[in-house]
């Protein structure tokens, strides 16, 4: 059967309307306005906490309601628990006002984490299993729910919250669920996180960005003031002309994984005179075998792509970054869960994972993040290519019963590029949908 079917909107009309036992999924609400015009606009949001939270979503345009209302989110701020009794609290918020979050709502609780005992870490660990056991009882409706942890006080944390509880409420978090976002202070905050334009003035390289996600995190970085370099290969030069005209870019052809990369690159931005902020290694392939049938190329190729040339490129370009610089590689949830015939593939999404926790510290003094996402599964034409059932099984893992789209990692990408996301940093975030296999 093909997609057209699934997602038209006569069939989806007989399936609702004769009551087919045929789960739909939720349409979601996504956004690619500026953040200045969207962010959090037009948003009522319930939440127990205090004055300063309620500032910090006024300025992203979204008002905090007392009433019986319905809601577009719900945010519930909580110290601790130390102890598993005081989870009540958090059983009656989220009893009382669950049902009244509008399809396509939100749902974030920003927890302090202090243990001081076995039994508040219990406490602590609990909240975990609540926030992706919500996320699954709300997925159908398109709401998602996710978690933020920190461990100082609000006064020190707050401007390290806002930039990741507002980006989680949005439009352009429709595709995380069911997730924990760390935050530190290993990095130096900056001195303005602006809503407008966050990244005007940034220079902003991203490899594989012809097509697919690449290309969707050109647009969003474009959008949001980045001048964007588009590295791929020499045979996608076609496509990447188009794109690097419609965003105002520039264009590095360069296979990555050629051994002359790094001096490339290198080059390229010295003679052009660009410094570089934000690094975006997105570029990667599959050569898929079982390993006992897997042949030395496809094991060198998946393994050169990946990892090896990000590591290569990063040993040249890591010092070209400026203050504040942001790093991002692109893992997979392949990374995580494993998969059948990519020993070679998960292995460099695996490597990902354990390279940015350990580069981050090495990288922090200078004011520079670096993490990774984990894509789910997503709709572009590397999925298109599966068998339907596989296609829709793979749809069907997450929460919110579908694929995302290229557009949710750019926008993930945009977000850990941004200035807000300055307390992240050495994780992975997943963008899954919920799909929380290899979790
Ligand atoms: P895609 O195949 O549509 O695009 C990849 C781009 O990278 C292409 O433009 C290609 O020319 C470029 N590229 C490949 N090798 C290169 C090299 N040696 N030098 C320069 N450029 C090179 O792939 P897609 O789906 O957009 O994936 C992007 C990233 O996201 C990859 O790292 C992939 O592993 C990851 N990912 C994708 C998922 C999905 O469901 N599509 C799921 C999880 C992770």
């Amino acid at each position: 059967m093909p997609d057209s079917l699934i997602h038209s909107k006569t069939l989806r009309w007989f399936i609702k309307n004769l009551k087919l036992p045929l789960p739909l999924p939720p349409v979601l609400q996504r956004s690619n306005k500026p953040w200045e015009v969207e962010l959090l606009a037009g948003y009522k949001v319930k939440t127990n906490g205090g004055i300063s939270l309620a500032a910090m979503l006024q300025v992203a345009g979204a008002t905090t309601i007392e009433g019986n209302e319905l809601v577009d989110a719900l945010v519930y701020e909580l110290d601790g628990p130390q102890t598993v009794a005081k989870l009540d609290q958090l059983h009656a918020f989220f009893n009382k006002n669950l049902g009244k979050v509008k399809w396509n709502g939100r749902i974030v609780i920003i927890q302090r984490q202090h243990p001081h005992t076995a039994e508040a870490a219990a406490a602590h660990r609990a909240v975990d299993g609540i926030i992706r056991s919500v996320a699954k009882e709300v997925g159908r409706k398109g709401i998602t729910a996710n978690r933020i942890v920190h461990e100082g006080a609000w006064e020190d944390m707050q401007h390290r919250i806002e930039g990741p509880l507002r980006f989680l409420l949005s439009r352009y978090a429709a595709f995380i669920d069911g997730q924990t976002i760390w935050l530190d202070s290993q990095v130096r905050a900056p001195q303005h996180s602006p809503l407008a334009k966050p990244l005007k003035g940034k220079t902003a390289l991203v490899t594989g960005a012809a097509r697919g996600i690449g290309a969707a995190i050109a647009k969003s970085l474009a959008r949001e003031g980045a001048k964007v370099i588009v590295v791929d290969r020499p045979q996608e030069a076609d496509i990447a002309r188009d794109l690097v005209s419609e965003i105002h870019g520039v264009l590095l052809l360069q296979d990555i994984s050629s051994i002359e990369a790094p001096k490339a690159l290198a080059d390229f931005l010295t003679q052009n005179h660009y410094t570089l902020d934000i690094l975006v290694h997105n570029a990667g392939i599959t050569r898929d075998k079982t390993l006992a049938k897997m042949d030395t190329k496809y094991w060198e190729q998946v393994l050169n792509v990946n990892l090896q040339a990000i590591i290569s490129l990063n040993e040249t370009l890591l010092h070209k970054l400026n203050e504040g610089g942001r790093v991002i590689a692109m893992s997979s949830i392949s990374g995580f869960a494993g998969n059948f015939g990519q020993a070679n593939y998960a292995a460099t999404k695996a490597g990902l994972i354990g390279y940015v926790a350990a580069l981050a510290p090495e990288l922090s003094s200078r004011g520079i993040t670096v993490n990774a996402l984990a894509p789910g599964f997503i709709e572009t034409a590397m999925t298109a290519k599966m068998p339907f059932m596989t296609r829709e099984g793979g749809r069907r893992l997450s929460n919110l019963q579908q694929g995302g789209l290229p557009e949710d990692i750019a926008e993930a990408t945009l977000f850990l590029a941004s200035p807000g996301a300055v307390g992240i940093t050495g994780q992975t975030l997943r963008v899954c949908g919920g799909n929380m296999i290899g979790a």
